[in-house]
């Protein structure tokens, strides 16, 4: 899901790798990257005789997680294929970011295109590659074009193409547009769509990089894993692994929107304290209304409480203590007042609507939760309810092809478990307790209401386009 008009920020202290430079209006070509030192690993590896192994080395020796939602070690991955096996490896950055929430990958391939494809140049060496993909969401138009400039740049460079920088090593890099489902970010389902089949999922073993892309040894990995590449390459392990904490070394680039006053994308140094990010970096929560709850990386990660995040550090062990994940660097702020009902509702309708059909439990559980939370919504909910959400949820877990069934199960208990007072609320008094509950002024309900006072019958436009169109 893309956040349109956000504008990037540099916040928090500590080091960047992807922010670390003015953005301008051509800060994301070849020049003004190489001018600040892009490419500069790509020909220390090329140059300096570097195997492929010994990049894969350094990758691993990095402690690089990725980046996609699993937090899963680069380093093991790439490790995993076999090199010299006689078989094309195809290495494919997933630039799907369809995760609600999640816009950070925007960002990067906009603002550091060029960085962004070196970290695929340097993983397709690594890896032995020939040819490498990229798998882009069909929405996002500037990312896309950026891509597009920057990978013709690269060919009339002599950066990609035949004999890359003079050494032996070649590579060619398709483009490849998808058409805007959820489903198709999940790895396997990726594949499938770029060899123009049904963007399906598909059962593991035989695993991706055994069997992927055309049935030969794949690595799939992230945007912003593959952005680190350059980085970790040029500067070294050594040095990268003293940004961030032991367990998650480097940065994250983090996407936040929802009630907070100041939204957009962040790169903050693992190990940055939560709260400090939430309430000073970001400036707290729109009309100063207290935060309710956060959905920490993307809506398919277990929603978290102001209690839970006292003392966190934005890190995947920290995470992971206060029981959620940091997932994909979505992050969703939610203020009091908010019904959490209703939000349940709104993220099930999206897994039914993505759901691609192929296992029965998502196809129809997908499908049964939305009808239970729309029935309650309607105020004609059960007290059996719960109890059976509880059990679609748990019907999902461990049993589907891909993690698409088990994320919304997991999504939607732990909204039960934290407010299961306001489903049984809803249920009892045919509404929501969030109703009339605001304590704190809405900022724009002034403007809103001399909006809707100028153009009667009209539907309202966001509160916020109400306020610039001048009806503050
Ligand atoms: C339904 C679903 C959607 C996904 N969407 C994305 C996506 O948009 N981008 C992404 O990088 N990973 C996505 N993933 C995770 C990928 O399957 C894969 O784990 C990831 O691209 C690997 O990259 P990494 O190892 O660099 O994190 C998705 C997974 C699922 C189950
Ligand atoms: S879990 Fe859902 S989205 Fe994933 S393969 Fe099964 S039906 Fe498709």
């Amino acid at each position: 899901m893309t956040a349109p008009g956000v504008l990037p920020a540099q916040v928090g202290p500590g080091r960047k790798f992807f922010m670390n430079h003015p953005v301008t209006a051509d800060s994301h070509t070849l020049a003004a990257y190489r001018a600040r030192g892009g490419y500069q690993a790509l020909a220390k590896v090329l140059g300096s005789g570097m195997s492929p192994a010994d990049v894969t080395k350094e990758v691993s020796a990095s402690g690089l997680l990725g980046h996609g939602g699993a937090a899963f070690p680069a380093g093991r991955k790439w490790g995993v294929v076999k090199l010299n096996d006689g078989e094309p490896h195809y290495v494919c950055m997933n630039a799907d970011e369809g995760e609600p929430g999640t816009f950070k990958d925007r960002w990067l391939l906009e603002q550091v295109p060029h960085m962004c494809l070196e970290g695929l140049i340097l993983g397709s060496y690594a890896l032995m590659g020939r040819h490498a993909f990229i798998y882009i969401r069909g929405e996002f138009d500037l990312a896309w074009r950026r891509m597009r400039d920057a990978i013709e740049e690269a060919y009339a460079a002599g950066l990609l193409g035949e004999r890359i920088l003079g050494s032996d090593f070649s590579l060619d890099v398709v483009l490849y547009r998808g058409a805007g489902s959820y489903v198709c970010g999940e790895a396997s389902a990726m594949l499938a769509s770029l060899e123009g089949k049904k963007g399906w999922p598909r059962n593991r073993p035989p695993r991706l990089t055994v069997k992927g892309l055309y049935q030969k040894p794949t690595v799939v990995n992230n945007v912003e894993t593959l952005a680190n590449i350059p980085v970790i390459v040029g500067e070294g392990a050594e040095a990268f692994r003293k940004v961030g904490t032991a367990k998650s070394p480097g940065t994250q680039m983090i996407s936040i929107s929802g009630h907070i006053a100041r939204p957009g994308v962040y790169e903050v140094e693992y190990g940055y304290s939560w709260e400090t990010f939430l309430y000073e970096d970001c400036g707290g929560m729109q009309g100063g209304r207290a935060l309710k709850c956060v959905i920490p990386g993307g809506v398919s990660t277990k929603v978290l409480d102001p209690e839970q995040l006292k003392g966190r550090t934005l890190d995947h062990a920290s995470a992971l203590a206060a029981g959620s994940q940091l997932g994909s660097g979505g992050m969703i702020a939610i203020a009091e007042g908010t019904c959490m009902v209703r939000l349940a509702r709104v993220i099930q309708r999206f897994y039914h609507h993505e759901s691609c059909g192929q296992c029965t439990p998502c196809r129809e559980g997908m499908g049964w939760m939305e009808r239970i939370l729309d029935r309650i919504v309607r105020g004609e909910g059960r007290p059996e309810d719960i109890d059976r959400l509880y059990h679609i949820s748990a019907a999902n877990d461990g049993t589907t092809i891909c993690s698409l069934g088990d994320s919304a199960g997991y999504a939607c208990s732990a909204i039960l478990d934290h407010y299961r007072h306001e489903f049984e609320h809803y249920i009892t008094h045919g509404r929501s307790m969030m109703d009339g509950a605001l304590t704190v002024e809405d900022p724009f309900a002034e403007s809103l209401a001399r909006w809707r006072a100028a153009h009667p019958g009209a539907l309202a436009p966001s509160l916020a386009a109400a306020a610039a169109a001048g009806h503050a």
